[in-house]
């Protein structure tokens, strides 16, 4: 039985260690999350990236607890230097569910990171949380994020027009699921 009070555990993957972030990310955050490629298919991270949203960013994930209805890994290399983000959102623990969000610093992708980043969530979520259903959203013409959960086996169970506004525009994203 995990204690819900507990702050985010280690998690070690083959090449990765997720962690909850720590002050020293703060460089690396600005400089990753700050790109605007990262921006341009995720909701959650504002553009500009300032080094105060990285303070605020460090600050919750801290304060993060197995009980949280959001817990967010930083994701680091093996030097234990930060690459990207992996977490869980909208934890609903009554309904066992939570949606998955990552993103991986540009001069790192194409490497696996985000695959073995997103697994090692999703089986803390079904192993650890308990949680039954994790849903994930992009954007259509993000082809890369559709690619990684279907390797994780997420099944697409719609096509929501209009769904979010980036950059002004209205664009159309896909919902993808896995049952535990
Ligand atoms: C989506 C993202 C996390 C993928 O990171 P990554 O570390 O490059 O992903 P992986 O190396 O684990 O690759 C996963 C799959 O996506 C594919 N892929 C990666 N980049 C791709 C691209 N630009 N176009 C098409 N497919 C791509 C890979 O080929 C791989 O599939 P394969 O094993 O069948 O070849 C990364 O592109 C990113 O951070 N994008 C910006 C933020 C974002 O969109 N986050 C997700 C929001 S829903």
């Amino acid at each position: 039985m995990v204690n819900p009070a507990a702050g985010l555990p280690l998690i070690r993957t083959e090449r990765l260690l997720l962690r909850a972030f720590a002050n020293a990310d703060a460089d690396n955050l600005v400089r990753i999350a700050g790109q605007r490629s990262i921006a341009d298919t995720t909701i959650s991270v504002p553009h500009p990236f300032t080094r105060a949203d990285a303070l605020q960013w460090i600050e919750r994930s801290q304060s993060e607890t197995l009980a949280s209805d959001h817990i967010g890994f930083a994701v680091a290399d093996h030097h234990g230097e930060l690459i990207g983000y992996a977490g869980l959102h909208d934890i609903n623990r009554e309904h066992g569910q939570a949606e998955l969000a990552f993103w991986i610093d540009p001069m790192r992708q194409g490497q696996g990171f985000a695959f073995e980043a997103a697994k090692g969530v999703v089986n803390f979520a079904f192993d650890s949380l308990e949680i039954h259903r994790i849903c994930a959203y992009h954007m259509t013409r993000n082809e890369a994020s559709g690619k990684l959960l279907k390797k994780l086996g997420f099944e697409q169970e719609g096509y929501l027009r209009h769904r979010v506004r980036k950059w002004g525009q209205f664009e159309d994203v896909k919902l993808w699921a896995l049952l535990r």
